[in-house]
């Protein structure tokens, strides 16, 4: 496995490949990247991933310097599973002058976590554009786990012709059904047990959905209100058209629960699709 920082240098490296998957990822990983790198490795003849806490989807006030950087056990994670090129850049590689140069992002991209975490999307979207022009993959894989995140990347990659092939991969759980993310490492002991219950109340709403159920609105209000009851802060509980990720409504088949709600200082999403 090479480790490579510069770009001009992974971009001569890569000049012999003529199938490139890349896995982009803010390190800290976790089972959930490891099984986009798998899928990667499976589709592509040469697996990049890029590690790379990306400023300028952080708020001010939120935790980019406190966010979890564990390169030396990313990397050799990622040895292990073979990976061929890890890209590794620092803030002056990626940002050498001022991000001047901006996306303008659809109206959803404003919308449930852009309604909390304003900029967020632009942020990552500017990122994930850099990182395909420099790797030039035919693939990059992201989770569903940040399921509006890889909707509008998808949508990005539609509407800019980006002649690059979106993958996703399922959302990793840990046996109680918490979603893996690199942030349950800010969980305490005490909020680690009480973390699957945000997982569970998007379940019983898939469940309540499948017995049909098509209040979606009254749906929404009582999670939200059970998940307040057991002391969680709610952003959004939110049931959408998986197409659009607009609100769904009661002659909609195809649809999405996503939820975000913060457990003390902790803020947690996560979502469920559903066929209803
Ligand atoms: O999902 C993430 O880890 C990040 O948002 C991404 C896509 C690597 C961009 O920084």
């Amino acid at each position: 496995m090479e480790i490579i920082t510069d770009i001009a240098a992974l971009r001569t490296r890569l000049q012999r490949e003529p199938s490139i998957a890349l896995v982009p990822t803010m390190g800290n990983l976790h089972e959930g990247h490891l099984s986009l790198v798998r899928i990667a490795q499976q589709n592509a003849g040469c697996t990049v991933v890029s590690i790379f806490v990306n400023r300028l989807q952080f708020a001010p006030h939120e935790d980019f310097d406190r966010y979890p950087r564990t390169q030396a056990n990313d990397c050799q994670l990622l040895q292990k599973l073979g990976v061929d090129i890890v890209f590794l850049p620092d803030e002056k590689t990626l940002y050498p002058v001022s991000q001047e140069f901006q996306l303008l992002l659809p109206p959803l991209a404003d919308t449930l976590e852009g309604a909390f975490r304003p900029g967020f999307f632009r942020g990552v979207a500017i990122v994930v554009l850099k990182l395909f022009n420099i790797v030039q993959p035919q693939l990059a894989l992201f989770g569903k786990k940040d399921y509006q995140q890889l909707h509008i990347v998808r949508n990005m990659v539609q509407q800019l012709n980006l002649p690059i092939d979106i993958m996703t991969g399922e959302t990793v759980r840990s046996e109680d059904g918490l979603a893996l993310s690199s942030r349950n490492s800010y969980l305490s002991g005490v909020e680690r047990q009480q973390a699957s219950h945000l997982f569970r109340t998007l379940l019983q709403i898939k469940q309540a959905i499948e017995r049909g159920h098509r209040d979606f609105r009254s749906l929404e209000e009582s999670a939200e209100s059970d998940l307040t009851s057991h002391g969680w802060q709610v952003d959004y509980i939110a049931l959408q058209q998986r197409e659009t990720l607009l609100p769904a409504h009661a002659s909609d088949t195809d649809l999405v629960i996503l939820g975000a709600a913060r457990l003390g200082q902790i803020r947690l999403i996560d979502n469920l699709e559903i066929s209803g």
